[in-house]
């Protein structure tokens, strides 16, 4: 609480208090008036001496009487319109820097980015009507991906955005038709669903954020636009999806099944007996671009794809590919990869991160950060860049 409220509340409760103890008062019928008044009817004092004594104390004691109830009033009415001002001035400042936003609905994608931030799952509705795939809307993807993708995943779909280098994990080189969250077998290209998907939810612990701002329709012309990067989709269709059998057994037998099938799988090799990261062969994976990459610890790592059972089924079942996760598909029964699938969700510790704006804020993660300071449609220009973490919204009880 700021230090200005704490002056408002202490104005507020002045003034009741001032007024309480009037009321109280005049209850007890003992103001100088009333006292005179019952010792004149007690005939105490005759009728002159009475008036005399009204006019000495000049009603000083009901004029009093009121005055601390007036002062009580006002001391209440200022910490109450300080209050309204103090509201008023936030969402004021709120609003003029963020201009457009206003308009733009963007409080409805800074709640949903705030939202994530706390650990939410992104729900991606891929019903409804798309629009047809064709020249036109390749273009209009390109337009997209030019604002908003370009900085990090570069011109020509390589990568090697301007933003690139200051990046842990790179962005995806989009030429070589390798992508990482498929629903489709290794090997395969992956679905415009699973593109759009990734688009939608974004990819946690990376700069790779959910793109809120963007509509429906955008989303699924730049999706096109992706696919133009390399021949693979002209060339080939995706293969057949994997999907992921129904739960029959409890929760809890699943997890434990899931546990032996953890050890049998030797997921340990990379992932460490504990799900920590830190198997015997984890110092010395590289992914296929040449670079260093490290198995994910279960325990306390963010889960790019999510962390919830249908999530991990996939990743499992499909691999990463680019990365030295592999498919499972063929190795094991499907029914064991949602076993094991079900056990690392049950140990996963970045699931919902769910504290406060504030904290979930704290957590994020370098790359996390910056992509926040990536401009995204409805979300304030270079969020974290303008003080808006630290001086606008933080103390401005945006966040709390
Ligand atoms: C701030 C940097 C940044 C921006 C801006 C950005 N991306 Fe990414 N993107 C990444 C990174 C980093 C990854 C790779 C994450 C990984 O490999 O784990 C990624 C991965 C992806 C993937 C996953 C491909 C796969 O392997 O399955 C898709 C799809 C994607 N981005 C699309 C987009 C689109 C479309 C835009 C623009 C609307 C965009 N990105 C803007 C950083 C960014
Ligand atoms: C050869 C090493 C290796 C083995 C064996 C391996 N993984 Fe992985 N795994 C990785 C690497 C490396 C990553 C990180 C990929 C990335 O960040 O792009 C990863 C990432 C993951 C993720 C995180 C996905 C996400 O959304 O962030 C899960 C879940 C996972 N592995 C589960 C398993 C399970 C279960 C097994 C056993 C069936 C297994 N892995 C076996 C290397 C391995």
């Amino acid at each position: 609480m700021g230090f200005i409220s704490i002056f408002f509340w202490i104005l507020i409760i002045s003034g009741v208090v001032l007024i309480v103890k009037e009321l109280i008062k005049r209850n007890y019928n003992n103001s100088p008036l009333d006292i005179l008044k019952n010792r004149y009817a007690r005939s105490e004092i005759d009728k002159d001496t009475f008036k005399q004594m009204k006019r000495d104390i000049g009603g000083s004691g009901p004029m009093k009487v009121r005055r601390n109830l007036i002062a009580g009033l006002v001391l209440l009415a200022f910490g109450l319109a300080g209050f309204a001002v103090l509201s008023q001035t936030r969402m004021s400042r709120v609003g003029t820097m963020s201009g457009s936003m206003m308009g733009g609905g963007m409080m409805g994608e800074m709640r949903q980015m705030m939202g994530w931030m706390r650990g939410e799952e992104v729900e991606v509705d891929l019903s409804g009507p798309r629009p047809m795939e064709n020249a036109r809307t390749v273009a209009a993807g390109r337009e997209i991906y030019e604002e908003r993708c370009v900085a990090c995943h570069g011109e020509k779909g390589d990568g090697k955005g301007e933003k690139a280098d200051e990046l842990n994990t790179k962005p995806r080189d989009f030429t070589s038709g390798l992508y990482k969250f498929r629903s489709t077998p290794s090997g395969s290209i992956p679905r415009d669903d699973d593109i759009y998907t990734t688009i939608s939810r974004g990819l946690r612990g990376t700069s790779m954020l959910p793109w809120f701002g963007l509509t429906k329709e955008e989303k699924w012309e730049v999706t096109y636009y992706l696919k133009t990067f390399t021949e693979w989709f002209a060339e080939e269709k995706p293969e057949p999806v994997i999907v992921m059998p129904k739960i029959t057994t409890p929760l809890s037998e699943l997890v434990k099944k899931g546990r032996q099938v953890y050890e049998r799988a030797e997921c340990f090799n990379c992932h460490g007996k504990q799900g920590r990261g830190d198997g015997d062969r984890a110092d010395e994976l590289e992914d296929d671009w040449g670079r260093p990459i490290r198995p994910r610890d279960f325990t306390s790592e963010a889960f790019k794809r999510g962390a919830r059972i249908q999530d991990i089924f996939l990743t499992v079942a499909t691999g990463l590919d680019g990365t030295p996760m592999p498919s499972s598909v063929d190795g094991l029964p499907a029914d064991d990869i949602l076993a094991v699938a079900a056990y690392v969700s049950s140990i996963a510790g970045n699931r919902p991160r769910r504290r406060g704006g504030m904290m979930g804020m704290m957590s994020m993660t370098d790359d996390e950060r910056a992509g926040m300071m990536i401009d995204h449609p409805g979300m304030p220009t270079g969020m974290m860049d303008n003080g808006m973490m630290n001086g606008g919204m933080m103390d401005g009880g945006m966040m709390r």
